[in-house]
């Protein structure tokens, strides 16, 4: 079905509501207008998928981008939970990477240098004297191709970017495919599968910012959150990681059981001060390249959770320490530690690292990604 029976199915939509069906029958819908036109002409679309429990989600080719995700509470109340922007002007100017997919290599490369079979590669520079998030034009400041598509178990929407050889420096040119699909069990699947026709690096992930109190309702430090996590990777002053696996126990990294983000989030030490607060990728416990358990968040207000999991072998919890204030969707204010972000990810740095799992991707293999966002009440 295209986009334009889609569209129509939508404006059936109050029809169905007349009648006596239950909310759970109502049909998925997927709609689009247009978000803005880029400086250089290319023309931003923003689409809005619509899943059978009335979850929405507003997804736009620029920076595969997840602008709003509209989540009941326990009430059955919708609220917004993530971190966005009014305009497209907005996501142009400020950049932190809210709701985007980050590449090609999300998270830090130390001095932008990598050596990948005996040759030494030299990439954009943009956070102090480190790499991150793929660099001056990451994926988050691409225009992907975007095809909508309905599946049995809920809206979906393909986004494709082609990577050129030596974009922000890397080698060999990537493919990649991203699906966003809203099932009907209140998921947001994200798929990523990518292939490259020389020897590089890859790793892509997804940086929404939520707040599960709703966007621009204060901060997060209260949200509960529990990691599956026996170890972290600490990191140095310009949050590179020492290349260490250091355990949990006994430190503000612990949280295999449930606390509020904040409790220990002042409490001092080295690391914390290093990241601004929480900026740490966390070591999942399993197997890396299988779906696991990685993340639970409970916003105890509302009581709408988040579960979090992931095939990738790290997560990365920032806590919004680089917010101030930021003028967000609706004309709401976003604090100091206003959002968190769960970045499913290789470790940060890995190309640096020999003994953290590999970040290299051939010619002939096929990169694969799943990670799933859930959300619930309680
Ligand atoms: C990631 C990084 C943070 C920060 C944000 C974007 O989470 O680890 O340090 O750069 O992205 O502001």
């Amino acid at each position: 079905m295209n986009v334009k029976n889609l569209v129509a199915l939508g404006a059936l939509m109050p029809i169905f509501a007349l009648s006596a069906a239950p909310a759970s029958a109502a049909p998925s819908t997927i709609t689009q207008k247009a978000f803005g036109t880029l400086k250089n002409g290319q023309k931003v679309t923003l689409f809005t998928l619509t899943n059978a429990q009335g979850m929405r989600a507003e997804i736009m080719n620029y920076g595969a981008i997840i602008r709003t995700l509209s989540v009941r509470d326990r009430n059955g109340k919708f609220g917004d939970v993530v971190l966005g922007f009014d305009t497209l002007g907005q996501y142009v100017k400020e950049s932190p990477y809210f709701g985007t997919v980050a590449g090609r290599y999300a998270n830090r490369i130390a001095k932008g240098r990598f050596t990948l079979d005996g040759k030494t590669y030299k990439l954009a520079t943009n956070n102090g004297v480190n790499h991150l998030h793929g660099g001056v034009v990451g994926f988050d400041k691409r225009v992907w191709r975007a095809r909508p598509f309905r599946t049995k178990n809920g809206p979906a929407i393909e986004m494709r970017l082609f990577s050129p050889a030596g974009e922000e420096g890397y080698p060999g040119s990537v493919n990649l495919r991203v699906i966003y699909t809203l099932d009907n069990a209140n998921r947001l699947i994200v798929n990523y599968r990518a292939m490259t026709d020389a020897p590089t690096i890859f790793n892509p992930t997804q940086h929404s910012y939520f707040n599960l109190g709703g966007q621009g309702n204060g901060t997060i430090l209260y949200h509960d959150l529990m990691l599956n996590a026996n170890r972290f990777t600490p990191i140095d002053a310009t949050s590179i990681p020492t290349g260490k696996l250091a355990p949990v126990a006994g430190t503000p990294f612990d949280f295999r059981r449930s606390l509020p983000i904040g409790a220990r989030i002042n409490s001092g030490g080295e690391q914390l001060k290093n990241g601004g607060g929480y900026d740490h990728n966390f070591v999942l416990n399993g197997t890396n390249g299988v779906l696991k358990f990685a993340a639970r968040v409970e916003e105890p207000v509302s009581g709408r959770v988040l579960t979090v999991s992931t095939t990738e072998p790290g997560l990365q919890l920032y806590t919004g320490n680089f917010l101030k204030d930021l003028k967000g969707k609706g004309g709401k204010i976003y604090p100091y530690r206003g959002g968190f972000a769960l970045e499913a990810q290789k470790f940060p740095d890995s190309p640096n690292n020999p003994q953290f799992p590999t970040s290299v991707l051939r010619p002939g293999q096929v990169y694969r990604q799943t990670t799933i966002y859930a959300f619930s009440t309680r």
